[in-house]
């Protein structure tokens, strides 16, 4: 079974962009794969290094949220990266492999950079080395775990292409010791904001998140942005410009031709048609919503979770890097 692995920082719930994007994805390849998902702290606090409770807090609100989606523990190795001193240690050696001009080249990492202008000044002039050097860290993620498959979203290719250079020099350098690792792109790319944003994200406000309840979806969705040609209930509409029809896709596809035709010839109102994908949000959320229930009740069960996939994650850490010190001619006194 070939290695596969992922990461998701820890700041904040998940929503159904992460959802759809990422973990149904995860949830499918759990069965044929080893697979490994980090929960990313150290790489959280990158942006996040004036918040630690945040952080913290987060690294159990998103194995909860990961467990309560129907990733299984049995299968699928879930660990924390700041208790895998190795990845630290491997990014170092990494580190001499990378220009600073490529790190700002990256495009993600430009991207972000010009995003948080309150963190990193407004042209990126107090852009930290830690930040900088994130992709550096990532390498580290997935090769550490012999990641051969990288099941990402279209934004994280550049992480993964950086990656794949790094990986390449090393094994020049020092001889082959680690895999060179394979994008697994998500179908469902990227999931639209209530607003019509390209991009549904917590920055952007625009987000239904799995622990929403009955009220908190009602209100959302009933000021999710429709056609704004369809003035009178009557009217006559054109569903693919409405985020309302969008969400009925991912969450009433039984009912998704009545939806669309009544929403064309005019048969159906935007209230009506709201109405419809609350409960259906609400029963697609549901079950998730009631394992949730369960972990929080169960808090030992989750933290059980926690430190047994580290656990694991340790011992093959700790062994992979016996190669990396072999290879780097820094194993002294072995
Ligand atoms: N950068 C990823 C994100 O923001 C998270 C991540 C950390 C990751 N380590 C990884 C993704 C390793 C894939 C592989 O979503």
């Amino acid at each position: 079974m070939k290695n596969i692995l992922t990461g998701i920082r820890p700041t904040g719930n998940l929503h159904l962009g992460h959802y759809f994007g990422a973990v149904s994805n995860w949830i499918k390849l759990q069965d044929d794969y080893n697979s490994y998902i980090e929960i990313a702290d150290v790489q959280a606090l990158t942006d996040n290094f004036n918040d630690p409770d945040k952080v913290r807090k987060n690294v159990r609100e998103l194995t909860i949220d990961l467990l309560s989606c129907g990733i299984d523990p049995k299968k699928v190795t879930i660990f924390i990266q700041s208790m895998i001193p190795e990845i630290a240690e491997v990014t170092i050696y990494f580190s001499n492999l990378v220009t600073i001009s490529r790190l700002y080249r990256n495009p993600t990492i430009k991207t972000e950079i010009s995003q948080k202008k309150e963190l990193f000044g407004h042209s990126g002039e107090s852009v930290t080395y830690g930040f900088l050097g994130y992709p550096v860290s990532q390498a580290a993620d997935i090769t550490v775990f012999d990641g051969q498959l990288v099941p990402v979203g279209e934004d994280q290719l550049p992480l993964l292409e950086q990656c794949r250079e790094i990986v390449r020099k090393f094994n020049t350098i020092y001889g082959e010791t680690f895999v060179e690792p394979e994008q697994m792109l998500t179908e469902n790319k990227r999931i639209k904001g209530l607003d019509g944003n390209e991009k549904m994200g917590k920055s952007l406000g625009n987000a239904i998140y799995l622990i929403d309840d009955y009220e908190t979806i009602s209100k959302k969705i009933m000021s999710a942005v429709t056609d704004p040609n369809k003035i009178k209930k009557d009217d006559k509409a054109n569903p693919d410009v409405c985020m309302v029809y969008y969400y009925h896709k991912l969450v009433n596809q039984d009912n998704l031709e009545t939806v669309c035709q009544e929403c064309k010839n005019g048969s159906r109102g935007c209230v009506a048609c709201k109405k419809e994908l609350i409960n259906k949000m609400m029963e697609f959320l549901k079950p998730i919503q009631e394992k949730r229930k369960y972990y929080e009740e169960n808090m030992d069960v989750v933290d059980n979770i926690l430190k047994e996939g580290t656990l694991k994650a340790q011992k093959y850490a700790k062994n992979k890097m016996k190669l990396v010190r072999e290879n780097m001619k820094i194993d002294y006194f072995e």
